[in-house]
């Protein structure tokens, strides 16, 4: 499926509207200025399973380079843009995470630390019904992130089942083509 029709999909099957949008567009100036202090927590949370802590630190200067992209891809979730780009862009970041063996089994668990940092700043930031409509503008933006990067990582398998049977090497292998193909 293409991006773009996959988000709108996405969209409708979350009842992301454009008072959602907004709402998420509002959230900007609280949220955006966190996103390094969340981009430490989370390498924190992640640093303390052996597994992630290896293909985090394994490779020098990889982390380092995180805190930056990470903190890029958390301000967009609030840029309030949800266009085909936003989507390509999020499904690269899928196949760029199945290319170097990171797995929905790592993936899910992280998000769920994202919405438990961003919740705790947004229920001290804000007050009163606005607590309510910023959760709920969240967390539709949350699963439809969640859905597209599963959704690459899925076109990943599927191309590279076709070069090998090992589902680990095919995950790995069908990321590397299709993100060669995007070039
Ligand atoms: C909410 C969850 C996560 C988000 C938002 C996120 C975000 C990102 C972003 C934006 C990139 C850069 C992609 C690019 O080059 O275009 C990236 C790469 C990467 N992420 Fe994640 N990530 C998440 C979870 C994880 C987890 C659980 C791990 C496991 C250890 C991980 C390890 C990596 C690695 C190894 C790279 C490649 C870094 C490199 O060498 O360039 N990520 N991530």
């Amino acid at each position: 499926m293409r991006a773009e029709e996959l988000l709108q999909t996405l969209v409708r099957r979350t009842g992301l509207t454009e008072q959602h949008v907004q709402t998420l567009r509002s959230l900007e100036p609280i949220a955006g200025p966190l996103a390094p202090e969340v981009a430490l927590a989370f390498y924190d949370y992640l640093g303390r399973d052996p597994e992630m802590h290896e293909i985090l630190w394994g490779v020098p200067g990889r982390v380092e380079r995180l805190y930056r992209s990470f903190a890029v891809w958390y301000r967009e979730i609030f840029a309030g843009v949800y266009d085909a780009n936003y989507a390509l862009r999020r499904m690269h970041i899928g196949l760029v995470h199945a290319r170097v063996g990171v797995r929905p089994g790592h993936f899910i668990p992280a998000v769920g630390i994202v919405q438990e940092l961003t919740l705790e700043h947004l229920r001290n930031a804000l007050r009163g019904s606005d607590i309510l409509a910023a959760i709920t503008a969240f967390e539709k933006i949350m699963s439809i992130e969640i859905a597209l990067m599963q959704e690459s990582y899925f076109s990943a398998l599927w191309e590279g089942l076709k070069l090998t049977q090992n589902e680990q090497e095919a995950l790995r292998e069908g990321a590397r083509v299709l993100l060669e193909q995007a070039h």
